[in-house]
């Protein structure tokens, strides 16, 4: 299956076969809700320690920048040593951190409505012209990474995430020039922080890193990289495709206005940014009725879960008010998103207030997808809006 197609008439098919089926790369692949629950919650399953990715044909893993960014984050280890990489991204990562940023947001996504309102009338990208600079602003903010510098990490960050999917020599090719870039930048700006520090997260890490002498440089680099990449691919795609599933429904627009938070989880049920959540069998387990032995590779296919009749009523219809909503979106247990209180408001704020500000906006074309099956969203969505009376004035 490509990125390019609709995987949800795919996942239904799967799990009509069977709750778990092997794919042809030979990982198993669980579509169930509660079978997505376990894979991403039990400690049965984990990742490779990095030390062994040379017996799954990675031996010079180290010498590809793409892997080494990816391999030594967070997402990728295990206890102890996820253990204390989440625990140096959340001293500096804090609920009231994010809390405090609402106003920033607030204002940035009015100045972003504000320079598309000058464009009514005409064709506008909106990924280009808001689901990307809106979420890139605030991350960059956060971390510290200067306005004028953030536009070139939109292409640097699809480039470097496609190791993501299936890791290929072609993938590497783009992948390993594009994590190099990336790290050569965000490590300047390391330097620059220990030496100057400043009120911003990077300042945070470096600062963390001086309390924990078992803090290695590359592993802040990596944690840098990780919080700056997943801090706007994702959020980039909650919004472009949370305005597709809108547009499909404009009859729920005021529960949007109404009830933002239900309606952002409902849109990140509805079509998941993040789809995937492989793991490693770490000791025999029983899942979806069958044991499963150490070593196999699985996939939780969380965009599927979140459509599991057997969990949500009607699961492929958009309910901005659906009771008892909880989607596998963010994953779960020890790799939890670290950044889901702040996308989940940057898509509260922003989302009410694009429609609000245009309430004519439509689609001025097909929307191009990114060919990812792990990353689902658009790298292009062309879009008209109408000035209001307002903006005319
Ligand atoms: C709608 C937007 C987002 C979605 C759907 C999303 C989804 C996810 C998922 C599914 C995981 C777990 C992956 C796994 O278990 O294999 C994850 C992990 C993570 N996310 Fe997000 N994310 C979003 C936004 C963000 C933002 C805004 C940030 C940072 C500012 C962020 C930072 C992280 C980090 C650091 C991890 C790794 C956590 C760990 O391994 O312990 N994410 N995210």
């Amino acid at each position: 299956m490509t990125g390019r197609e609709d995987p949800y008439p795919r996942y239904a098919r799967l799990r009509q076969i069977s709750p778990i089926v092997r794919a042809e790369d030979g990982a198993l692949v669980v579509t169930g809700y509660d079978d997505c629950q376990t894979v991403v919650r039990d400690a049965r399953f984990g990742h490779l320690p990095p030390d062994l990715l040379a017996a799954v044909g990675f031996p010079d893993w180290r010498d590809h920048p793409a892997l080494l960014q990816l391999f030594t984050s967070m997402l990728a280890l295990n206890p102890p040593d996820h253990t204390r990489l989440r625990r140096l991204v959340s001293s500096a990562f804090t609920a009231r951190r994010v809390a405090a940023l609402r106003p920033a947001i607030e204002r940035m996504v009015a100045d972003l409505l504000d320079a598309m309102a000058a464009d009514a009338g005409r064709p506008v990208d909106f990924v280009a012209e808001f689901a990307f600079p809106l979420p890139v602003a605030v991350i960059g903010e956060l971390l510290g990474v200067p306005a004028a510098d953030r536009a070139q990490f939109q292409t640097l960050v699809r480039d470097w995430t496609q190791v993501l999917e299936v890791i290929t020599p072609e993938v590497l090719a783009r992948a390993d020039p594009a994590a190099a870039t990336i790290r050569e930048y965000l490590g300047g700006l390391l330097d620059e922080r220990r030496k100057d520090p400043a009120d911003d997260l990077l300042s945070a890490l470096t600062q963390a890193q001086a309390a924990d002498d078992r803090l290695t440089d590359e592993e802040v680099l990596s944690s840098a990289a990780l919080l700056f990449a997943a801090g706007f691919e994702t959020t980039t795609n909650l919004l472009s495709n949370g305005l597709v599933a809108l547009l499909a429904n404009p009859g729920q627009r005021d529960v949007l206005a109404e009830h933002p938070e239900a309606a952002v989880e409902e849109l990140l049920r509805y079509d998941s940014p993040v789809q995937i959540a492989s793991r490693l069998v770490m000791a025999d387990v029983d899942v979806a009725g069958v044991t499963i032995e150490e070593g196999e590779r699985i996939v939780a296919y969380l965009g599927a879960g979140n459509r599991d009749p057997q969990r949500f009523a009607d699961p492929d219809e958009l309910r901005l008010d659906r009771p008892d909503n909880a989607p596998l979106s963010f994953g779960g247990g020890i790799h939890y998103c670290l950044g889901a209180p702040l996308a989940r408001l940057e898509g509260q704020i922003a989302l009410p207030a694009l429609l609000a500000r245009f309430p004519d906006l439509s689609l001025a074309g097909a929307p191009q997808r990114r060919d990812s099956l792990s990353l689902k969203g658009f790298t292009a969505m062309p879009i008209t809006l109408t000035a209001t009376p307002a903006d005319l004035g």
